[in-house]
């Protein structure tokens, strides 16, 4: 769901509405994170206007794009396994096809992939796809086409995405580009370039036509949610150069957020992801006064242990990091809290993952997206830092990281037990075709009999079964944010 990385849908192809008058066929498919999948939903309603129409059949396509991730090795080696199927393609059945990469293998990687992979006609970065009319002429004409340039302003907040394989139900909504941290294990601020927030009017705009279009829940997106703020555009590090007028009038998340909910209030949000550095409690004041703010934080930490923290430049300790737990327990009462981890960080000991394992104890996470580091060139720490934990202990304090956290998620949704919780009914379950399957405001995932509701209503389950990850119950009726 809004797990940066969803594995479930790795490589899915998307397909819009049909325009009657477009000829040509367009194949596209994205890999990473949630901003990959909305950026690609840009990406087609550039392409509608061009003439492309989309289709899932890889064989007849005129023009295959990928959108792909660099944030792991896996991540680009499985975009390089896509690009020989495609390369066999061209080869056996579509000769005319032209293929484009984009993404943050685009912009990592740049023009070696038109020198070294003959099979790409094209590279474009993720600021670059307003572009890319131009560049498939260029391609049209039988030349090489790329734009990997970063920009200081583009936020593609004046392009209406169209929904791509959507339940009508569920939508993301980009509401900064880009990241200014510099964690030291992370390729994104160099894929992706410097953070920027798009205008609060077009964020609301979007919402609105969701809205009018029968869509139930929003999921405000960002690398550094938090970071949010808008003065009038420009780059969030240079607000302190803002004039006067600029600074009174800024919007920050907790106003963003804010605005969101008053002027939407049959709508559900949701947001990802908070960077614990950038976390403020106004943010955590507005979760708790609106009940149509999910009650979820998706806060990643990385590792337990402070030396380890400032080795990532992650900019707090242990700590702060718990005490802004602490804060969060306290604010919003029974709020969901999950992670992202990366064991085997260069010079991690057995004591800094011993850290890791008993601050997970203490926040009781409900989720978590784990991980072994995986070096990413250019990056601070794989210039400066030797990879130094090997592969099997990475992997074994990953696998006690795993299990430690399928225990406390089990304690987590044990808690429900017995509970009324409001849920929005987003599809029928995967087990069974009698049962509804969606998600309370903590994010847990909740199955019940049908009965008479359907998707996209907001009804009240009691909780009677729950397993590590699923709550099972009983609709009791509809609840108040049923229209
Ligand atoms: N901006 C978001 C997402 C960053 S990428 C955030 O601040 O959380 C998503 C996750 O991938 C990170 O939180 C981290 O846990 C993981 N990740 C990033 N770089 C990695 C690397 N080099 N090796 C292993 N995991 C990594
Ligand atoms: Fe990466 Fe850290 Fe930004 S994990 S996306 S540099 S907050």
């Amino acid at each position: 769901m809004e797990k940066e990385i969803d594995e479930k849908k790795q490589g899915t192809s998307l397909v819009l509405e049909q325009k009657e008058e477009n000829t040509k066929k367009l194949f596209i498919e994205s890999y990473g994170c949630a901003m990959n999948f909305s950026d690609s939903e840009i990406v087609a309603s550039i392409l509608t206007e061009q003439g492309y129409n989309t289709t899932q059949n890889l064989e007849e396509a005129d023009l295959v794009l990928v959108n792909t991730c660099s944030i792991r090795d896996k991540a680009e080696q499985t975009v390089r396994k896509r690009l020989e199927k495609y390369n066999a393609v061209k080869r056996s059945i579509n000769p005319g096809m032209k293929v484009g990469v984009l993404g943050c293998m685009a912009e990592r990687l740049k023009s070696q992939f038109l020198e070294e992979e003959k099979i790409v006609d094209m590279v474009v970065g993720p600021d670059a796809y307003k572009d890319l009319p131009n560049l498939l002429k260029e391609v049209e004409e039988g030349r090489d086409a790329i734009n990997v340039i970063l920009s200081k302003d583009e936020t593609y907040g004046d392009i209406s995405p169209v929904r791509l394989q959507s339940n009508g139900i569920n939508a993301f909504v980009s509401i900064t580009r880009g990241c200014d941290n510099m964690c030291t294990f992370c390729v994104v601020p160099f894929t992706r370039g410097r953070e920027r927030s798009r205008e609060p009017q077009s964020i609301l705009e979007e919402i609105k036509d969701l809205w009018e279009r029968g869509f139930k829940e929003i999921t405000l997106l960002g690398q550094n949610v938090d970071s949010y703020l808008w003065y009038g555009g420009g780059l969030k590090k240079d607000f302190e150069k803002a004039t006067e007028m600029q600074k009174a009038t800024a919007v920050d998340f907790a106003q963003l957020l804010d605005m969101c909910a008053v002027q939407f209030p049959k709508m559900r949000f949701r947001f990802s992801t908070s960077n614990p550095q950038d976390m403020h409690e106004e943010v955590l004041h507005v979760i708790a006064k609106h009940d149509n703010i999910c009650n979820y934080i998706h806060l990643p930490v990385q590792s337990g242990s402070t030396r380890i923290l400032q080795e990532m430049n992650r900019q707090h300790t242990r700590e702060e990091y718990m005490a802004l737990v602490d804060k969060i327990k306290a604010i919003i009462p029974g709020c969901s809290i999950s992670q992202d981890m990366i064991t085997g960080f260069p010079t991690e000991t057995e004591e800094d993952h011993q850290d890791t394992l008993s601050l997970m104890e203490y926040v009781e996470y409900d989720f978590g997206y784990m991980f072994a580091y995986s070096e990413r060139p250019g990056t601070l720490a794989a210039r400066k830092m030797e990879d130094d934990v090997p592969e099997e202990v990475k992997k074994r304090r990953l696998q006690e990281v795993v299990d430690l956290q399928q225990e406390l998620s089990h304690r987590r949704t044990s808690r429900f037990l017995n509970q009324t919780v409001e849920v929005l009914i987003e599809k029928e379950s995967k087990r069974s075709d009698a049962h509804w399957s969606g998600r309370n405001s903590e994010n847990m995932v909740t199955v019940f009999p049908k009965g008479d509701y359907k998707p996209g209503d907001f009804v009240l389950v009691k909780v009677n079964d729950c397993t590590t990850a699923t709550l099972i119950g009983e609709a009791v009726g509809y609840s108040n944010m049923q229209n």
